[in-house]
């Protein structure tokens, strides 16, 4: 499963590249509004630091304006994947540029029958947003197993199920037995994923244990 992070905050993409498990980067605008920066700045940043997609969101809601901001978007560097909204003008656009090759990610999907157009127009990713489904009283996992049933049906539907809106570590391990592509993931809710009191308490008492030999490897 690939490993993405939501977020434009660059100190923290730096962070958790460093640890070599990140596999590209999610933005949006209300993040990018949250990191008081420049769009372009920051993309570039982040690109230079994540080899892998990095999602730039258009905001126009025509086809055509989509289709200028992604070519805009697209200079910016070869791992731009241009992120357009799960409406017919964004379809129309991800059928433009993955044609022509341009990776790109549908998002804000919350249903089966979304999912099912994104990938006839050609998507490289799905976001279906699991965390808002659920806040609404709806199963947000239950919409990642369907599309990836739904998915793995057709062998000519190429698109990555990208779960997004992930609100904690148990969203991604439902999804990664699910076999979700992708999961995006806010910083924190990635940095959870490592912690048990098992390892903490296994740990502290080996190191005691070792202070007591009076011993050093280096
Ligand atoms: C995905 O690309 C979105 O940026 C994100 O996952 C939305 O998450 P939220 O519901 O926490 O805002």
């Amino acid at each position: 499963m690939k490993f993405f992070v939501d977020t434009a905050d660059i100190k923290e993409i730096r962070d958790l590249a460093a640890t070599g498990m990140l596999d590209g980067v999610t933005t949006n605008p209300s993040l990018v509004a949250k990191s008081g920066r420049d769009f372009f700045e920051v993309l570039k940043e982040i690109c230079a630091v994540v080899t892998g997609p990095v999602s730039a969101e258009v905001t126009a809601t025509d086809a055509a304006g989509m289709i200028k901001e992604g070519e805009k978007l697209t200079k910016i560097a070869k791992n731009i994947c241009i992120k357009v909204p799960l409406t017919w003008d964004g379809l129309k656009a991800c059928k433009h540029f993955t044609s022509n090759g341009t990776m790109v990610n549908v998002t804000l999907c919350f249903s089966a029958a979304q999912a099912l157009l994104a990938a006839k127009a050609g998507a490289t990713f799905i976001s279906p947003f699991v965390g808002r489904l659920d806040d609404i009283g709806q199963d947000g996992m239950q919409l990642i197993s369907d599309i990836c049933t739904m998915y793995s049906q057709y062998d000519y539907f190429k698109t990555e199920v990208l779960v997004a809106s992930i609100r904690n570590p148990v969203h991604i391990i439902d999804a990664a037995l699910m076999g979700a592509h992708v999961a995006t993931i806010p910083p924190s809710v990635l940095r959870q994923l490592i912690n048990h009191p098992l390892t903490d308490k296994g740990l502290e008492v080996f190191l005691a244990d070792w202070q007591k030999t009076g011993q050093k490897i280096a």
